[in-house]
């Protein structure tokens, strides 16, 4: 058997756009309240790409912050992966421009689609590269410029979304500690619930799909809201019975930020008090794959993860999927 590397993540990066879209702002364009939106999701604030901004704009802003904080060059990245459900374009893959911008020279690319758990993914399948002992520095970006994917007139969901990215730079770390477990989970049973129907190969886009706002996304919020209780509770519980803790151990939660109320539905489950808990929904909305490593960053810098520090991540979204990992932090 080989003896796999500890892996860890060794910096964190994030974009986000200068534009701050408020509750009170989307009162002048939709039917609604600032007060529904806060008691329903916790969200007081999001932001905005500008309409030039693309997602591989915000990546790479978020990859060099990640790369100046982990000390690393970017000829130094053997392999990028960029969890995006918004890519720039069908191909060339996001991945592959964020390479190219950031003159990573000696990298692989790709994209991985998971709807808000792509970060998760991205991070468990970069982690995998540099444990086998295959690579030595994979970057994994969490981006996302979700609100041009969204029906600006659809009150319910236009208010849930924000755009931004996070990034974290994966190296070898000190044995016993970085990643201690992971856990991916799908069903696919669930896929209509959350979706963009028009656009792929099953529905190409023309002017009735256009029309029709079946470009943008359509959601059953209630049913997800339902899974999503569900499964980010048992998601970490089984992530911290995989890695040999118990729930006692968790030092910090880092859930996806999508609406407070699952956040504390979550908690809740693991016996959690929120001051064990990160939240920003209140400030970015849900910024889909890019929530939980812009979390990262902020509880890196506020000093909420100290040194030996058991920190339990999760994520859930399209697909349906979710994912969750445990890190030891170094
Ligand atoms: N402002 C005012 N009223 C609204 C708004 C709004 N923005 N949106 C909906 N309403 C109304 C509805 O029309 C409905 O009115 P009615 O009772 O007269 O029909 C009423 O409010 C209640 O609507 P519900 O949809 O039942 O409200 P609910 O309490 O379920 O909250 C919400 C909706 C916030 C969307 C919730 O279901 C939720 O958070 N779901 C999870 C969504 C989620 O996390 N998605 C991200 C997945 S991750 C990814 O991969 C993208």
């Amino acid at each position: 058997m080989p003896d796999f590397v500890p892996v860890g993540i060794v910096g964190v990066g994030t974009c986000l756009p200068e534009r701050v879209v408020t509750n009170k702002e989307l009162e002048t364009m939709i039917e609604t309240t600032d007060e529904w939106i806060v008691n329903r999701t916790g969200i007081r604030e999001r932001r905005i790409a500008r309409s030039e901004e693309a997602t591989s704009d915000l990546a790479v802003q978020a990859a060099r912050r990640a790369l100046t904080s982990a000390g690393v060059e970017p000829d130094e990245v053997d392999l990028i992966i960029v969890a995006t459900a918004t890519p720039d374009h069908v191909f060339p893959a996001t991945a592959s421009l964020v390479q190219d911008q950031l003159g990573c020279s000696k990298a692989g690319a790709f994209d991985l689609s998971a709807g808000c758990t792509g970060f998760m993914y991205a991070l468990v399948s970069g982690s995998t590269f540099v444990s086998g002992g295959n690579l030595g520095t994979v970057l994994v970006i969490g981006a996302e410029t979700i609100s041009k994917m969204l029906n600006w007139k659809d009150r319910s969901t236009c208010i849930l979304f924000g755009d931004g990215a996070g990034a974290v730079v994966l190296r070898e770390v000190p044995r016993s500690t970085g990643l201690l477990a992971s856990y991916l989970g799908s069903d696919g049973s669930g896929g209509p619930l959350l979706q963009v129907p028009a656009g792929g190969s099953r529905m190409p886009n023309c002017h009735q799909t256009l029309d029709a706002s079946l470009h943008c996304l359509h959601m059953n919020g209630r049913e997800v809201y339902r899974f999503a209780v569900r499964v980010m509770g048992d998601a970490a519980l089984d992530v911290v019975k995989r890695a040999g803790l118990n729930k006692e151990d968790i030092d910090l939660f880092i859930p996806h930020q999508a609406n407070i109320r699952i956040i504390e539905a979550a908690a809740k489950r693991l016996g959690l008090s929120m001051d064990k808990v990160l939240v920003n929904v209140d400030r970015y909305g849900n910024t889909s794959s890019a929530s939980v490593p812009i979390a990262l960053d902020e509880a890196l810098r506020s000093g909420r993860i100290k040194s030996g520090n058991n920190v339990v991540m999760v994520g859930f979204g399209a697909g349906l999927s979710w994912g969750a990992v445990v890190m030891k932090w170094q």
